[in-house]
């Protein structure tokens, strides 16, 4: 089973603006988010990334599953593909691996992102550098004690200003 990341980020490394508002992203991330996830057949997000897009910007609509990390499991799903869960991330990757998902793609945000890294279960990342400097947004990850070494895998251009950076994660350097 193997388990990606895929986000889009400022240029100085934040997931999100002080304002919460998704102006800053190019077409091609969201393109990209779409495809990666339409291959994947398998997308985990937290319950605060799921507000901002459900319903009608939910990746999968019909076909595969989309794991929403939540506190409120008993609420009513926004379309067939949604199990909402408060399951531990081991716990999710095995069920998804037991249900016969061989690849998995965690698209936000900080909370659940940090929760997989913490639990040593992501394989790689692709970050999508957007041409942006915010203050006061969210980083990429929070409370995560560890650092994490990388191996750069590829560099693309998506249009004239955005780069995707696609990283395997290889091992602890500190505080593991
Ligand atoms: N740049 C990008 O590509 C990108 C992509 C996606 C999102 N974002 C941004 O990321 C931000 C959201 O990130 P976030 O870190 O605040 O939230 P998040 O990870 O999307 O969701 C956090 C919520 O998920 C639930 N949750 C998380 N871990 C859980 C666990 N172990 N057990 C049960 N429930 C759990 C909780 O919801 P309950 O209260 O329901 O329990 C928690 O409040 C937004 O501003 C969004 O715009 C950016």
């Amino acid at each position: 089973m193997k388990t990606s990341i895929y986000i889009a980020i400022s240029t100085n490394g934040l997931i999100s603006n002080s304002r919460n508002v998704p102006d800053w992203l190019s077409p091609e991330y969201g393109q990209g988010m779409y495809s990666i996830c339409q291959q994947f057949k398998a997308v985990i997000m937290g319950k605060t990334t799921y507000d901002i897009i459900a319903p009608d910007y939910l990746p999968l609509k019909d076909d595969g599953i989309t794991i929403v990390l939540t506190t409120h499991e008993d609420e009513k799903p926004a379309n067939p593909t949604v199990n909402f869960t408060k399951a531990e991330p081991a716990e999710i990757i095995q069920r998804l691996a037991d249900e016969g998902y061989e690849q998995a793609v965690i698209i936000g945000g900080t909370m659940t992102i940090s929760q997989f890294i913490k639990a040593g279960l992501v394989d790689d990342i692709y970050l999508i550098v957007e041409p942006v400097l915010f203050d006061g947004g969210l980083p990429l990850l929070k409370d995560v004690a560890r650092d994490l070494k990388l191996n750069l895998v590829d560099v693309a251009k998506l249009n004239a200003n955005t780069v995707q950076l696609h990283y395997q994660l290889l091992s602890v350097v500190a505080g593991g």
